[in-house]
């Protein structure tokens, strides 16, 4: 331990830099922070890689609580109505101040901001930047604004591997970086490590994210919630690419339809068709696979000639697979996209632990409920970065003591990926999730690389299997309707573990590499 990181002891510790972890040490400036990220910041942020923008009711035919209400409908019941309608109220404020870091939004020639339509909202209410490229931008900006702040120290190339905990509270973060371990001391820690799709073959996240963030804090002992609702995007780029690349809701926004091999408009009979919610739309595609057909997404027409211009980022991935929007089907498939469940949060974003909070796609405050509604995620964590900022900011500091770095290895999500994938995802049963429990709970009790990310999903197949209906994102074959009554699940490493040994030892899931 150097003596230039023990005068980093006392100070709040955010872990990750995506858009909520740039937020939330922006808000705390002046208060001098230590921002840790595992790569150049930005690098492997799902933030980065953000298609859709934010959502917000600022449109004159639109307002906060017609935005509610798109959102509690699209959370099939499972939406916490008072978290939701706080954070969307939030929302065009928040957005107003994203202004001052100069984020180009997209405008119209009067000058206002350009709204787009994506799927299960009833308004257009979509602010992007440069199209397509909305994370690319505000990333850009609040890295800039990150960097240029004297009170934000940027450890780049730091992993944290766990938190130190006593009594129920944090005590700072051991971390691995190119020298070894190393210890952060700090009662105040803030969690904004992303998503989970690196646990999963089809992905539109960057294969990094790997539930780092959830393996933390349920080491440190705290409540996790609505694990087991993840949303699969309906349309991601169909080829040999990992991760995938996405085809924006907002391209169907603009008017593009999806079609099988047949030329069939195969959504006939669903509501709202190409704009339904994304658990309705993922699994209509799923099946519509399933019985062995291709689908494609067909913007020759509407947006045509335009696409190009519209969507340049996703022109370019279609480039890059020999395909021409304006004159080709697109190919397309479900892939895993956003975690709806997280560590379980409070109104200010505090976890179950004291001195932890969490912020953006690793927490879980309730906003999305069973499906999150297109776009609601970069709000979410542009508004709850404030609260979480002012919520540490009103936490005294103290100092802690070294202590001696613990050595964890480095995640390796590649063993349990075949599990997740085959069993939890868009379509799920019972058997085949107690299978992948039982496989999972050795490796998750191990000291292996893959223990953290078999945590992960070992809680997740548990919370899945617990949730004995079929409701947004969760759709069990056995367990095909809704229950009367929408409860939000809440579950700990510890009661997942217990939960794995009861189903005893086999049978285990078989997979096929
Ligand atoms: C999209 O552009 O389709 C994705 C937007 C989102 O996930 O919120």
């Amino acid at each position: 331990m150097s003596a230039d990181m023990r005068s980093f002891f006392g100070r709040p510790i955010i872990i990750g830099g995506g858009v909520a972890g740039l937020m939330t040490a922006l808000h705390l400036a002046p208060e001098p922070v230590l921002l840790l990220s595992r790569t150049l910041l930005g690098a492997d942020a799902s933030s980065t890689w953000a298609q859709g923008g934010l959502a917000a009711g600022l449109g004159d035919d639109d307002n906060p609580a017609l935005h509610l209400a798109d959102t509690l409908a699209a959370g099939d019941g499972l939406c916490d109505k008072d978290v939701a309608s706080r954070i969307l109220q939030a929302a065009p404020k928040a957005i107003a101040g994203l202004s001052r870091f100069g984020i180009p939004f997209d405008r119209t020639p009067q000058g206002s901001l350009c709204l787009g339509l994506e799927a299960a909202h009833s308004r257009r209410r979509i602010v992007h930047a440069q199209g397509d490229g909305t994370g690319r931008e505000i990333m850009r900006a609040l890295i800039a604004a990150v960097r240029s702040t004297p009170s934000i120290v940027v450890v780049e190339g730091v992993e944290a591997r766990r938190l130190a905990v006593r009594q129920n509270a944090i005590r700072g973060v051991w971390a691995s970086c190119s020298i070894g371990p190393v210890f952060f001391g700090s009662q105040r820690v803030v969690l904004a490590t992303g998503g989970i799709g690196g646990l999963f073959f089809d992905t539109t996240n960057p294969s990094g994210s790997c539930g780092q963030g959830l393996a933390l804090a349920a080491r440190a002992g705290a409540f996790l919630a609505d694990l087991e609702f993840i949303q699969f995007h309906p349309t991601a780029l169909d080829g040999p690419e990992r991760p995938m690349a996405l085809v924006s809701e907002a391209v169907r926004g603009e008017g593009a339809a999806l079609i099988d091999e047949t030329g069939q408009a195969f959504l006939q009979g669903i509501p709202r068709a190409e704009l339904a919610p994304r658990d309705v739309l993922a699994r209509a595609v799923w099946n519509h696979l399933a019985s062995g057909h291709r689908v494609f997404l067909d913007a020759r027409q509407r947006p045509g000639r335009e696409f190009a211009r519209h969507f340049p980022t996703i022109a370019s991935a279609c480039r890059g697979a020999g395909i021409d929007p304006a004159r080709d089907l697109i190919p397309i498939r479900p892939a895993q996209h956003y975690h709806m469940g997280g560590v379980d949060v409070d109104g200010a974003g505090r976890t179950s632990v004291k001195g932890l909070w969490a912020c953006g796609e690793v927490a879980s405050t309730g906003l999305h409920g069973a499906n999150r509604l297109a776009s609601n995620s970069l709000t979410e964590a542009v508004v709850c970065a404030r609260w979480v900022a002012e919520s540490v900011a009103g936490t005294p500091a103290r100092r802690t003591r070294p202590a001696f770095a613990g050595e964890y290895p480095s995640p390796d999500p590649a063993p349990v990926r075949p599990f997740l994938s085959r069993a939890l995802g868009i379509v799920r049963d019972g058997e085949a999730l107690k299978a992948v429990a039982r496989s999972l709970l050795p490796l998750a009790e191990s000291e292996d690389a893959a223990s953290d990310p078999a945590a992960v999903g070992l809680m997740i197949a548990i919370a899945a299997l617990q949730r004995q209906e079929s409701r947004g994102a969760h759709y069990r074959e056995d367990f095909p309707h809704r229950a009367a009554i929408a409860r939000r699940s809440e579950i700990t490493l510890e009661a997942a573990l217990a939960a794995a040994r009861e189903l005893g030892h086999s049978p285990t899931l078989e997979v096929v590499m």
